[in-house]
């Protein structure tokens, strides 16, 4: 359930109309349901009740310090995975010790800064980042707590792009071997061993893949014991699915129930990082009609909008779903169309061959599900400014990031002396 409900045929996010929003802000732009964003996150959080547990929301799929703030406040941390969400999440509020940071690329720069700042603990994806780890923490004289993230091969039946735990994937290192990285680390100083890790994949749908890799984790948790490491945390990752288009994902509090029971007596503390699942839902992508044109012979209908790939890159890039509906209901007919952005490239849609509404230029749409990954994957490709985040709550709305201007887009950029000579 989330608060972008219909009333007499006009879309409102919680006691906001959505045209209102449109009129003061522009369009396109990113709009939250503060309501459905705090809905989503308790939903999952409640599901481990009673369990302990840290929720530390996955700051990529949606990295708005307004945001983070609002999860903070409900008592979550975050994972991050670059130097530039760590800083995001601090900037937020979000206590360093709820910071997990995950990644294969972590540079010695990054380390340094999350040792600094004092995170939880690193999820640690090879020897190599471990050794880099040791070194940095020695330089400061500080301790890293660290986990190592383990390949459970386990096939999360997800588009091919978000899985990461099947043992031809990059993630992690193969959990037969990761005894070994364990017991070497175990003997490193300034290095203290925490947690154990693993994220198998972006939206699932099933829990099965799930209970498959807690049941590794456990053995693998029985494996380290008898080699006496005991560990503080068990990080099972992220991944929830979301209904999109016809999916039919667990709910949160049945995933919950799987996860648990999969678990059985845990001695640890569990470390969730959900992103899509709190988020997805709770966010949509406003546009607005710029033109309506047909293919030749008529048969293939084209609705030019005005927010293109580079502000929402999932339909080009995952050839993925989003549900596109009126902001206001006119008749409600609809059309198989083709809504495609203004950036110069086949691959610019939104939505193919879809079951649409049959829009008129200057006509608002709302493209639905797009509150994870959306905003976050934007770019200024064809020099287009980022759009506006909004986040309504209750008969409220904030400009929680303002539409990039011109000046923005050139921040940054010099023309050398050379090239003014001329
Ligand atoms: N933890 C780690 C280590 C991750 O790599 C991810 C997502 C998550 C947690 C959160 O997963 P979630 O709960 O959101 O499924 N851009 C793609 C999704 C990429 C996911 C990357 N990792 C998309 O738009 O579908």
């Amino acid at each position: 359930m989330d608060h972008f409900q219909y009333r007499d045929g006009v879309m409102w996010v919680e006691e906001v109309a959505v045209p209102e929003i449109a009129d003061q802000v522009g369009t396109p732009f990113y709009l939250y349901s503060t309501a459905t964003l705090q809905r989503h996150f308790r939903a999952l959080d409640d599901s481990f009740a009673g369990l302990n547990h840290l929720t530390c929301f996955a700051v990529k799929a949606c990295s708005n310090i307004a945001i983070l703030r609002l999860f903070a406040g409900l008592g979550g941390g975050a994972d991050i995975v670059s130097g530039g969400e760590l800083y995001r999440a601090l900037a937020a509020g979000i206590e360093p010790g709820k910071i997990v940071y995950s990644g294969v690329g972590k540079t010695a720069a990054e380390i340094r800064q999350a040792l600094e700042a004092g995170i939880l603990m690193f999820n640690l994806e090879s020897e190599q980042e471990l050794t880099v780890v040791a070194r940095c923490a020695a330089e400061l004289q500080v301790t890293a707590r660290i986990s190592f993230r383990v390949n459970p091969d386990v096939d999360p039946h997800t588009h091919a792009y978000i899985s990461t735990g099947l043992a031809k994937n990059k993630f992690g290192i193969p959990i037969a071997e990761a005894p070994a990285v364990y017991r070497r680390a175990q003997k490193m100083d300034w290095v203290e061993i925490v947690g154990v890790s693993c994220h198998i994949g972006s939206q699932l749908t099933k829990v099965s893949p799930f209970v498959d890799t807690i049941d590794k984790l456990k053995k693998f948790l029985a494996r380290l014991a008898a080699d006496g490491i005991a560990v503080k945390y068990l990080d099972i990752g992220g991944g929830l699915g979301i209904r999109y288009d016809r999916e039919e994902p667990p709910e949160p509090a049945a995933y919950g129930a799987a996860v648990r029971q999969a678990l059985g007596e845990l001695d640890c503390t569990l470390i969730l990082e959900p992103g899509r699942v709190i988020v997805g839902n709770a966010g949509i992508m406003v546009t607005k009609v710029l033109y309506t044109k047909s293919g030749q012979g008529g048969e293939k209908k084209f609705i030019v909008v005005d927010a293109g790939m580079n502000d929402l890159f999932r339909p080009s890039l995952y050839d993925a779903y989003h549900a596109i509906v009126p902001v206001v209901q006119g008749d409600g007919a609809t059309q198989t169309a083709d809504v495609v952005g203004p950036i110069c490239e086949t691959g610019d849609f939104l939505a193919r061959d879809q079951e649409v509404p049959a829009a008129r230029p200057g006509e608002l749409l709302a493209v639905k599900s797009a509150g994870a990954y959306g905003f976050t994957m934007a770019s200024n490709y064809n020099s287009r400014p980022r759009v506006a985040e909004v986040l309504a709550n209750g008969a409220e709305f904030h400009v929680i990031r303002r539409r990039e201007s011109y000046a923005d887009l050139i921040r940054g950029e010099e023309i050398p002396g050379f090239l003014k000579e001329s």
